[in-house]
């Protein structure tokens, strides 16, 4: 089915008009505070289903379900000790926390698996418009499959326009990148895709946590992923990106270099050292973890809009915020990088 797409600022008629749409099964892209949402009712398979159609996601992956209240979790999940301590700590905000499921949630939306993912969002305009449909939403990121997230409601227009019947703009999201995946099922949490709850966040709440090695390199042949989606090809531009991290001058040398070797290429450097690269084509990431958390996918999506054929990125300390970072920057990069 082919929709005319409305992109409508969020107010309280949209917001009711989302509501209606979730009821009547159809999907919804929302704004969180680290990306934008395609949303659906998590208690209705065939909407679910629509989600996975609209991205051409694979149907392995499972899906975040999205709650405006604590008490909607009953019906979904099993809540532990560590669940309690986290969310009163980080909810709402982006922590997504991996949970034994109930049997309302519809295989669907979990691939299948035992656990569910479920969040409560900190964005005024997610928070409303769960609280006025009621409903569980399930949610991935709004980008088609492959694609980077979409972090404004132009980037989803670009990739849902058609597929889908509203976008909620609730303008720029704030954090940029998605949130901690957590899970929660064994006796130590643990992170199996780094966001803006960072490791140290969680373990000065539940005094341990660890961090899944694939977030960190690429899956070997044959090896099952701890979460599906870290599986699939990621956050890719069509250019290839190379990323060059270790000492600063070096890297900024090494950078020119390989861009002065190539054609039609693009340089993704940090703030304080962009005037090093002289009039070399330069996009600016931020100054910091959190700053090019917050512009990563969209200079990703520019690099695309100019048609760039190659990119080379300074690489960031894989610390807190920028353990995020670099995750998802290793994986635009399918995992080219260079130490210098
Ligand atoms: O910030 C976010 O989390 C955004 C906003 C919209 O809330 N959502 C998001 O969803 O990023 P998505 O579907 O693009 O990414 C969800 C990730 C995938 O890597 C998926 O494999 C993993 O979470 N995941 C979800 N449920 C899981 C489960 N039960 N077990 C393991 N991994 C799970
Ligand atoms: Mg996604």
């Amino acid at each position: 089915m082919e929709y005319e797409t409305l992109c409508l600022p969020a107010d309280g008629q949209s917001l009711r008009m989302a509501a209606d749409l979730f009821r009547q099964g159809e999907l919804v892209a929302f704004p969180t505070e680290t990306v934008y949402g395609l949303g659906a009712n998590a208690l209705n398979e065939a909407a679910v289903r629509r989600i996975f159609d609209a991205k051409n996601r694979p149907a392995d992956n499972p899906l975040i379900v999205h709650v405006a209240r604590a008490e909607q979790l009953d019906e979904l999940c099993e809540v532990n000790g560590n669940a309690k301590k986290l969310m009163a700590a980080y909810w709402p905000g982006p922590l997504t926390l991996l949970l034994p499921r109930k049997s309302a949630v519809p295989d669907v939306v979990t691939a299948g698996l035992a656990s569910v993912g479920v969040r409560m969002p900190s964005h005024p305009v997610a928070h409303e418009m769960l609280k006025i449909c009621g409903l569980p939403i399930a949610a991935p990121s709004a980008n088609r499959s492959t694609r980077p997230s979409p972090t404004t409601a132009q980037h989803v227009m670009e990739d849902m326009k058609g597929r889908i019947p509203l976008i909620l703009d609730g303008g720029a999201c704030d954090v940029g990148v998605e949130s901690t995946v957590l899970d929660l099922t064994h006796e130590t949490p643990v992170v199996l895709r780094p966001g803006a709850v960072t490791p140290a966040m969680i373990a000065k709440v539940c005094g341990s946590v660890s961090v899944a090695d694939s977030v960190m390199r690429p899956l070997k042949e044959g090896e099952t992923a701890p979460s599906p989606g870290m599986r699939h090809k990621h956050y890719a531009p069509m250019g290839k990106m190379t990323i060059l991290r270790g000492d600063e001058q070096r890297v900024i040398e090494a950078v020119k270099k390989a861009y002065d070797a190539s054609e039609n290429a693009c340089i993704l450097a940090m703030t304080q050292h962009t005037a090093a690269y002289g009039d070399r084509r330069v996009m600016d990431m931020g100054a910091n973890d959190a700053e090019i958390a917050h512009n990563i996918f969209a200079l990703l999506r520019q690099a695309d809009a100019l048609h760039i054929d190659r990119l080379f990125a300074e690489g960031v300390n894989s610390t807190d915020v920028g353990l995020a970072v670099m995750n998802r920057m290793a994986r635009a990069a399918a995992f080219d990088i260079i130490e210098e």
